[in-house]
């Protein structure tokens, strides 16, 4: 069993499709461990992306994923890291494959929906930055 951090972005939660997500997580295998709905603050993205802050859509970014309401969720699979960002696709909804979350519901690269991480420190740095301390169960 391996854990990821996913979220549904503000697009999406706007849109009304938070409810759509979740059920395709669910019939992907995936239980989920934790989910909370945070509208985060600036500095909260800011900490949150500090990986990409010398990149030149980190202010555009971070802006985006304070304007509104977002999903944070522990999500435990076989596989669940690489599996998640499989059922996203690619960044760009214009180049996600069909049937991906990206594709469907994605309106550009920035508002594409959903977020997951993309390897074990990060998955561990962004489950313990939304859920800290002792609110998730502790690993098998
Ligand atoms: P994520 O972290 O959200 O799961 O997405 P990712 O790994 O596929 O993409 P990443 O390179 O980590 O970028 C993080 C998020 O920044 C926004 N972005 N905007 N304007 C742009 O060129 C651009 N590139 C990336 C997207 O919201 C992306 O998911
Ligand atoms: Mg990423």
């Amino acid at each position: 069993m391996e854990r990821t951090f996913a979220m549904i972005k503000p697009d999406a939660t706007a849109r009304g499709l938070s409810g759509r997500i979740l059920s395709r997580i669910e019939e992907e295998g995936f239980e989920v461990l934790g989910m909370k709905i945070v509208h985060m603050s600036k500095a909260q993205a800011e900490g949150f992306y500090a990986v990409h802050r010398e990149r030149p859509f980190f202010g555009d970014l971070t802006t985006f994923m304070s304007s509104g309401r977002t999903v944070v969720l522990a999500l435990e699979r076989t596989d669940a890291i690489r599996h998640w960002r499989d059922v996203m696709g690619a960044t760009n909804p214009a180049e996600a494959a069909p049937g991906t979350i990206r594709a469907e519901f994605g309106e550009s690269i920035e508002r594409n929906s959903t977020h997951g991480s993309d390897a074990p420190d990060t998955a561990a740095f962004e489950l313990g930055y939304w859920f800290p301390g002792a609110e998730l169960p502790a690993a098998q």
